[in-house]
């Protein structure tokens, strides 16, 4: 068995469950997991093409795994298409909890097809059914209309009683986009968006708690737990990806607001912590990310005292 103290954050060149194998029980605080889909893409080395029974019985056996390194109060989070979530989800509801199937609309341009397939899921389970386990709120800005500066969405004709920041998040995600920029992506066909780990990550896990990935490709889960101040272990079984996952993460710094970890994106703010806000909005860091907040706005009935747009 490994001792946590000797494989913390870093990514073991390995197969995720030959190394999980030799992971103590109830280990992470939340266990991220992006297979290969399954769908014949290019990756350096590991040939994406089984056979069904073959990838629904292999993914039964690293999912069982996932869930048992998992502490009692941690999550188990899967990413993937609906297809096969719909098996993931058969084989995760015997060994854990359904919480959420959270929808990402990673933002495809709706051209080829009807019903074009335009939204990954993400399952969302925490290993025990009572309320021991982490769960944050957390909140997006409003998206405001770059001319008008109001908001872009009607919220049922509850503007007034929105929250100045941003709504709570909810399981529909259409702000985080695929990285379309090659200068800002690796040579990998599957590399995620750091804001959509780090909204995970803010979701359930505390500073301090580490983060679990066995499928960690360029590193995404790691930067964005490094990024956040927690720990990080992860698996790769392609040495040139965990190479590119080490200088990912060796270039990860710290995104923090006085003391509140926030997920910031080219200089935009994706996502914080509900309980962050007020000492954010104090230091002053809403500016340039949320033109709506006016003088005079109200939290909770009482009224934020500082104003610096
Ligand atoms: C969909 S990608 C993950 C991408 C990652 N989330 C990112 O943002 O870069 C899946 C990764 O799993 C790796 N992989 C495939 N089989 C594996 C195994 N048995 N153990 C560990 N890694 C594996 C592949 O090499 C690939 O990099």
């Amino acid at each position: 068995m490994f001792d946590l103290k000797n494989i913390i954050n870093s990514v073991i060149l390995g197969d995720c469950l030959e190394v999980m194998k030799k992971i103590p029980d109830d280990s992470f605080d939340m266990a991220f997991a992006d297979p290969p889909f399954n769908l014949n893409k290019k990756y350096n080395n590991y040939k994406d093409s089984k056979g069904f029974e073959a990838y629904i019985n292999w993914c039964n056996s690293w999912i069982r795994e996932m869930v048992r390194i998992t502490k009692p109060t941690g999550s188990i989070l899967i990413h993937n298409i609906p297809k096969w979530l719909t098996y993931f989800s058969n084989i995760l509801n015997r060994v854990a909890f359904f919480r959420h199937w959270i929808s990402w609309n990673s933002g495809g341009a709706p051209v080829g097809k009807t019903l074009l397939p335009n939204h990954y899921g993400i399952l969302f389970y925490t290993k025990t059914a009572d309320y021991n386990f982490k769960f944050f709120d957390i909140r997006s800005p409003h998206s405001i209309c770059r001319v008008c500066k109001s908001f872009l969405k009607d919220y049922g004709g509850k503007k007034d009683q929105m929250h100045p920041y941003g709504p709570l998040i909810s399981d529909v995600w259409t702000d985080i986009h695929r990285i379309r920029h090659r200068k800002r992506r690796d040579e990998h066909p599957c590399q995620l968006p750091i804001p959509l780990l780090e909204r995970l990550i803010l979701l359930s896990t505390d500073e301090g708690d580490i983060v679990f990935d066995p499928f960690m490709g360029t590193g995404t889960t790691a930067v964005a737990a490094k990024r956040l101040g927690r720990e990080f272990i992860g698996v790769e079984i392609d040495s040139n990806y965990v190479e590119i996952s080490n200088r990912n993460i060796e270039k990860a710094c710290e995104t923090k607001i006085g003391n509140c970890y926030v997920s910031i994106y080219l200089n935009k703010i994706k996502t914080i912590r509900d309980t962050d806000f007020e000492q954010i909005y104090e230091l002053g860091f809403l500016k340039n990310n949320n033109s709506y907040l006016k003088k005079g706005s109200k939290i909770k009935g009482k009224k934020l005292n500082v104003f610096k747009n």
